[in-house]
């Protein structure tokens, strides 16, 4: 039989709420996680929280425990004093949908901002080979579990909801960095991408997203700080100075002076055939399946209002790959174009 612990549980949606308290059972061993479901079963049956894995593995039951952000599954309650109360709050960066769940498509979103990996052309996926040693250093940011708890005590969006549009977080600046460093990603734009798409420049290494990272990451250390050092090589480097002259890069590269992307159609017709035309071919025809959307081919470089391409398109010699998401997907998805479709057990036999 376990003692009784003061519990303050957040209760509400997204037109206010207030804190409710409750007497709790804790037993040896258990976590925040373990409580808020004793709550649910006892108490509060209609208390709403979001998990998935109980194992830190997920991401999913990203909270406030005490004012800090942390996951609820990994908090022991050992944690505590005893005569400690525990509040537990939803992250305050995102819009509350109801009790301790909130609505963190703006992550999404930004992750639909970043291109994605664009491997070398000519080269099949499982031919790609890389040394140890550049997998090791993108293996640390690949440990990400997308619990957004760096995003949401990053000050810069935490207090500020003016600076979403503009800003991407840490979360995506490790990807950025990750990609940056990775010897087969053919893109050579992912610092401008980072300073002026992402918001970079916004961050002034507090290093409180590393501090609260449950995968230990050093956000600031090995992906941030490295990523501002390239790109104030980069901006003050001479030779890319007197190139940014010849090809008016600074016009290229603002995408409000970019014509509108073609339609899945036209880029699908202008995209040579071969290995990606067949790969983007099938992962239409699942993403369909599954979300109800198709998939957009890769899409043809932008050029500026001249017809010049930016110095990092003509160094390529292939776009960006599209988003995995699609690019025609926003985000909140609509109730009604959600699939929670469970695969059958004949599906699992035929694969
Ligand atoms: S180091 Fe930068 S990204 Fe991380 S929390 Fe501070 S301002 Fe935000
Ligand atoms: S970097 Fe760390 S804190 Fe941020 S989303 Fe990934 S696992 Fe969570
Ligand atoms: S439930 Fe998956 S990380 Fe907590």
């Amino acid at each position: 039989m376990g003692t009784k612990r003061q519990f303050r549980v957040w209760r509400g949606d997204d037109t206010g709420g207030q804190l409710e308290d409750f007497q709790v059972e804790v037993n040896e061993g258990e976590v925040v996680l373990d409580i808020i479901h004793r709550l649910q079963a006892t108490q509060a049956p209609d208390l709403a929280v979001r998990w998935n894995c109980k194992a830190g593995k997920c991401g999913s039951c990203s909270m406030e425990i005490n004012g800090k952000p942390r996951l609820g599954c990994m908090t022991r309650m050992s944690t505590f004093e005893e005569t400690e109360v525990v509040t537990v709050t939803p992250v305050r960066t995102f819009p509350v949908i109801r009790d301790l769940v909130t609505d963190v498509s703006f992550n999404y979103q930004k992750a639909r901002e970043l291109p994605a990996f664009a491997p070398p052309v000519g080269v099949a996926p499982g031919e790609y080979r890389m040394q140890q040693i550049d997998v090791e250093r993108s293996q640390e940011f690949r440990k990400c579990i997308e619990c957004f708890l760096c995003q949401n005590v990053c000050h810069v969006v935490r207090d500020h909801e003016e600076n979403k549009p503009a800003f991407s977080g840490p979360r995506f600046f490790i990807r950025a960095a990750e990609l940056d460093m990775h010897p087969l990603d053919a893109r050579d734009d992912r610092k401008e991408q980072a300073q002026k798409a992402q918001g970079l420049g916004y961050c002034n290494i507090t290093k409180c997203c590393t501090e609260v990272c449950p995968e230990h990451i050093k956000i600031t250390d090995n992906a941030i700080i490295p990523m501002k050092e390239r790109v104030v090589d980069r901006r003050f480097d001479p030779i890319v100075r007197l190139g940014r002259k010849i090809f008016r890069r600074d016009q290229l590269d603002d995408p409000a002076n970019w014509p509108e992307a073609p339609s899945p159609a036209m880029s699908g017709a202008s995209v040579p055939g071969g290995r990606e035309a067949a790969d983007a071919g099938l992962h239409a025809a699942s993403t369909d399946q599954q979300w109800h959307h198709s998939t957009p081919l890769p899409q043809a470089a932008p050029v500026g209002p001249d017809g010049r391409l930016p110095v990092s398109e003509i160094a390529l010699d292939r776009p960006a790959a599209s988003s995995p998401y699609g690019d025609d997907v926003v985000f909140p998805l609509p109730v009604e174009n959600l699939s929670y479709r469970h695969p059958e057990p004949q599906d699992d036999e035929a694969h």
